[in-house]
């Protein structure tokens, strides 16, 4: 779990210096899979993991970076900060130094310590959480006075520019925007959102099948080239498809013969997928569970095979979860090819799920499944000095 105060312990005795603290949460992703980057629609929650940031303004002109996760310090100077990426822990912090100094903020001297409890490689958002945790403790010691949703802008810059993959703006921006007990519809064009409660008789259970997936690189920008070439194609016909976000269904019946075959499955998932997740907003908002959890269980299908970006292992997960009392939807969340299965579970059912989930995965892989009972939860925020004994609660 982690630990607010000994984190703060941990910064104050190897820099010397009491930090200021800041915090900034996973996602778990209800519906909409690979809409961000096609400027649609996408309805995440923040999630009770997160990454802790402690900082503290230094004399000299170093900048100090520590990971408690990875029991490893990097330093700096601040006037030549790495411009490209290492593959390591570092390049989430570095990138959002390298975007900052972009974007014209000057780079303090600092200490920083994050320490986070997020899964890493379980497609629940480690790296933007890194990323936003790491820019709003930055911040803090300049004058810059950045919104957030700016600050989510800025770090997926760091996740394209330096860090090398290609993601959309869901997971930062619910890292910087989520709202206690909410999900959070998104339009990826216009930037505006509305929360919607989650009902309080609903937990957020999720299922880590254990299949490492990575975005840098891989899968995740393969699935991301193919959309842009259905789109170039269909924009042929119709220039005001500025992308996937503007065509319809009818554009692909039209059209979608002029594709290669898995082009044209690729943009029916997203085509697809928009209208699902506006739909699926509308029902949480309207207290249509039997809705939402049709289109959770049809959005898991249209990414299994249409977007071809699930795994044997979550399916296997969403098939058992489906034949569960009390589960209202479940889903392959996140980008894709291994990660976690988000499930709407009634409270009063979600311990026995969870067990029978645990032992019907083992029997039917061998795999010890990690099983996580959330619930939705705040943006990045700064934690108040005060709250000295305070654990994240979970
Ligand atoms: C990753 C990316 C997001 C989004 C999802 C798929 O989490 O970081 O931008 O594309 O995959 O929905």
């Amino acid at each position: 779990m982690l630990d607010v105060t000994a984190t703060r312990s941990l910064h104050t005795q190897r820099f010397g210096q009491s930090p200021a603290m800041f915090a900034a949460p996973g996602r778990v992703n209800i519906i909409g899979e690979h809409t961000d980057y096609a400027d649609g629609f996408v309805m995440p929650a923040a999630i009770d993991f997160a990454t802790l940031a402690a900082i503290s303004p230094r004399t000299d002109t170093t900048v100090a970076i520590r990971s408690i996760n990875f029991d490893e310090e990097v330093t700096y100077p601040v006037d030549h900060l790495p411009t490209s990426a290492s593959h390591q822990w570092r390049d989430y912090p570095l990138g959002v130094l390298s975007v900052l100094r972009e974007a014209g903020v000057p780079i303090p001297a600092f200490s920083l310590t994050l320490n986070g409890d997020v899964p890493i490689g379980a497609g629940l958002s480690s790296s933007a959480s890194i990323e936003v945790a790491s820019m709003v403790a930055v911040l803090s010691l300049t004058r810059a006075d950045i919104p957030m949703t700016r600050v989510a802008q800025l770090c997926q810059r760091a996740e394209n520019h330096f860090v090398g993959a290609s993601t959309g703006i869901m997971d930062q921006f619910i890292a910087c925007c989520g709202a206690e007990d909410h999900a959070l519809l998104l339009d990826c064009r216009s930037l505006e959102y509305r929360l919607a409660p989650i009902p309080s008789h609903l937990s957020l259970v999720i299922a880590n099948s254990m299949v490492k997936h990575s975005h840098a690189g891989g899968e995740y920008n393969t699935r991301r080239s193919e959309v842009e070439e259905g789109t170039a194609l269909l924009r042929r016909h119709r220039p005001e498809i500025r992308l996937l976000r503007d065509a319809t269904p009818d554009d692909l019946v039209r059209w979608g013969q002029e594709m290669r075959p898995e082009v044209l499955k690729r943009c029916r998932h997203i085509i697809t997928e928009n209208i699902r997740t506006v739909a699926a907003a509308d029902a949480l908002e309207s207290g249509d569970l039997k809705t939402l959890g049709r289109l959770m269980y049809e959005a898991h299908a249209s990414y299994r095979d249409d977007f071809e970006a699930s795994c044997p292992e979550c399916d296997i997960l969403v098939d058992l979860a489906g034949k569960e009392p009390g589960c209202i939807g479940a889903r392959l969340t996140g980008g894709g090819f291994g990660g976690c299965t988000v499930n709407l579970v009634e409270n009063s059912q979600a311990g026995t799920f969870s067990e029978h989930l645990r032992e019907g995965y083992r029997e039917a892989t061998g795999i010890e499944a990690d099983i996580y009972l959330c619930h939705a939860s705040a943006g990045a925020h700064r934690i108040p000095e005060t709250e000295g004994e305070t654990q994240l609660a979970r």
